[in-house]
């Protein structure tokens, strides 16, 4: 079992507690030690919770302290504070899941290009939607042709919390009141579609479209509208709100080919719904007897009895366990689940030419 500190994410915290079950879910990982926040009631409240031993009161003590007796470091500070804690993980060679977006910037990401080196560094980002078996399953059918060739693909990610904030955490934090170039919205929602998108049609944009608004009382960007141009023809329609009431996160997929059609609804995960040529619909769950990728961890309870995000999240958390197997025997450790800083990069580089676009209203391109 690796041994994990966790730097941010704690009890108060929106991705901590997700972190913290969903990495222990089936016994690759044991959160060891942390620094799970600034506050030193609340870090010392998270321990007590979790049973957590060892805590620090800032992450620079926790890296000293802890780097010979960690197998890897997991970063779920907000998002502004990834650059810096990365750079010295890096440099330390301290193998790190960061959660995504990997940092705010493209000038982060050329601070990050100057310490990384992919043949010594482990770095992996926790994209955790693509860990729900019915997106694999749907990442497995395009590949092998079952919806013809991909016409178009629309993403959408719309919610409430500008204007209905979710009742269980303090929301918005101050720091996802700040834009930079980038919005903090593209950064935390643009960050998740750029990465379903390449992760179904394994092929990224290369121009995009964007247009920004602003609805909500905070007078930052909160709804975001980005078309996307594929070199193969593919076109792409991306929507991310916070201003969008009735939805809580109504992250939603349809895939458009010449075959079929295929769509999924994270409120209704388990399911994945075709519409084909023929004009028959089919709706396959883990149950239906059809071919489905085979993995033993989409089964942790029969099917009828729902999975959701936690075992979404694990599923990941178990690939990322065999990526670290693979790293530490000197070998390749990028899996098709688990992805690095270049995809990191590539999704950073499209939200930053959304912005572009949307200052001057032009079709921006995406190659170097
Ligand atoms: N994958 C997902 O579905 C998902 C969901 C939510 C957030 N996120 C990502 O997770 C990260 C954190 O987001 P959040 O919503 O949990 O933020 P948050 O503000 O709710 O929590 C951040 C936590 O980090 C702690 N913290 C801040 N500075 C720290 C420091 N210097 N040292 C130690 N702890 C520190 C805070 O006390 C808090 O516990 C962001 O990068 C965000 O994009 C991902």
């Amino acid at each position: 079992m690796y041994k994990l500190a966790f730097i941010g994410g704690s009890i108060n915290s929106i991705a901590g507690y997700p972190h913290f079950i969903a990495s222990q879910m089936d016994k690759r990982f044991k959160v060891v030690a942390g620094v799970f926040s600034r506050d030193k009631k609340v870090n010392q409240e998270t321990a007590t919770r979790w049973n957590v031993k060892r805590i620090y009161d800032n992450w620079q003590e926790l890296i000293e302290k802890e780097q010979k007796n960690i197998d890897a470091i997991v970063i779920l500070t907000p998002t502004p504070q990834h650059a810096e804690i990365l750079i010295e993980l890096l440099k330390r060679k301290i193998p790190t899941i960061c959660e995504k977006p990997l940092v705010s910037s493209t000038e982060e990401i050329r601070m990050i290009e100057k310490v990384y080196n992919p043949k010594e560094n482990f770095l992996v980002l926790t994209n955790n939607y693509s860990g729900y078996p019915m997106l694999r399953e749907l990442q497995h059918k395009i590949k092998k042709g079952e919806l013809g060739n991909i016409l178009h693909i629309r993403l959408k990610m719309p919610q409430e919390s500008f204007l209905r904030p979710p009742k269980s955490v303090k929301y918005p934090q101050k720091w996802r009141l700040k834009d930079g170039f980038i919005p903090m919205i593209s950064l935390d929602l643009g960050s998740h579609l750029h990465h379903i998108a390449f992760f179904l049609l394994q092929e990224e944009p290369s121009k995009v479209l964007a247009s920004y608004d602003s609805f909500s009382k905070y007078g930052v960007v909160d709804d975001v509208n980005m078309l996307l141009n594929y070199k193969s023809g593919i076109k792409g329609n991306v929507w991310l709100s916070k201003a969008a009431l009735g939805n809580r996160n109504g992250l939603h997929i349809e895939v458009y080919g010449s075959k079929a059609s295929a769509i999924w609804h994270q409120e209704n995960p388990e399911k994945l719904v075709f519409s084909y040529s023929t004009g028959q619909k089919i709706i396959i769950d883990r149950g239906s007897d059809v071919e489905m990728l085979p993995n033993k961890l989409y089964n942790r309870m029969t099917p009828g009895h729902p999975a959701g995000f936690i075992e979404g999240f694990a599923n990941l958390y178990n690939d990322i366990a065999n990526s670290l197997d693979l790293f530490l025997q000197r070998e390749k450790y990028i899996s098709k689940y688990v992805y690095d800083f270049e995809h990191a990069k590539k999704g950073i580089t499209l939200l930053h030419m959304a912005s572009y676009s949307n200052k001057e209203q032009t079709w921006k391109s995406l190659s170097e």
